[in-house]
């Protein structure tokens, strides 16, 4: 690849991040002035930044004329805000009651071997975040689990490479 070509991709991905940026701000400008809307302006934003790194938080904040305090509190008390790039999938393993006493554990401590992470982070290939939850209303079946939005009922350790391979 020639030095031209090179500088071309790098302008195209700030180009790129530039263009999220510019919506993230007319986002900004829209609610600004509209009383409790800082949790909608962060959930716009994580759909058009896929999360919400401390940079762009701080973007928000001097655009709403809020705290940085303010709104990173906010990201952090909400689980559904995520300050680190998720993967394509999210997988969630049940360690409520019903599930954790038939099992759940060996569900997560399978899931870290197989995929190589702890609970919270992303497989290195960005394909799974996986996480636990406490629970997701299939006790009558524990353990189980979800991915995205299907739940996988009783599940076995045994079974997981098998379904996680559908992915
Ligand atoms: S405790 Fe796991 S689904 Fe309810």
């Amino acid at each position: 690849m020639s030095c031209e070509e090179k500088k071309c991709q790098c302008c195209c991905e700030d180009g790129q991040d530039q263009q999220k940026y510019d919506r993230i701000a007319e986002v900004i400008a829209k609610y600004k002035n509209k009383e409790g809307s800082l949790i909608q302006v962060l959930h716009l934003t994580q759909s058009i930044y896929g999360y919400l790194p401390l940079d762009l938080q701080k973007f928000i904040a001097e655009g709403m004329e809020k705290p940085l305090s303010e709104v990173s509190g906010v990201v952090t008390f909400y689980s559904f805000f995520a300050t680190e790039p998720r993967g394509e999938h999210t997988i969630r393993v049940c360690l409520g009651t019903a599930c954790y006493v038939r099992g759940g554990k060996k569900i997560v401590d399978r899931l870290e071997e197989i995929l190589d992470v702890k609970v919270g982070g992303t497989t290195k290939d960005q394909k799974f975040t996986f996480e636990v939850a406490r629970c997701i209303g299939a006790c009558g079946l524990a353990p189980a689990m979800m991915i995205d939005d299907v739940v996988y009922k009783q599940v076995n350790p045994d079974k997981l490479e098998t379904i996680l391979a559908k992915y």
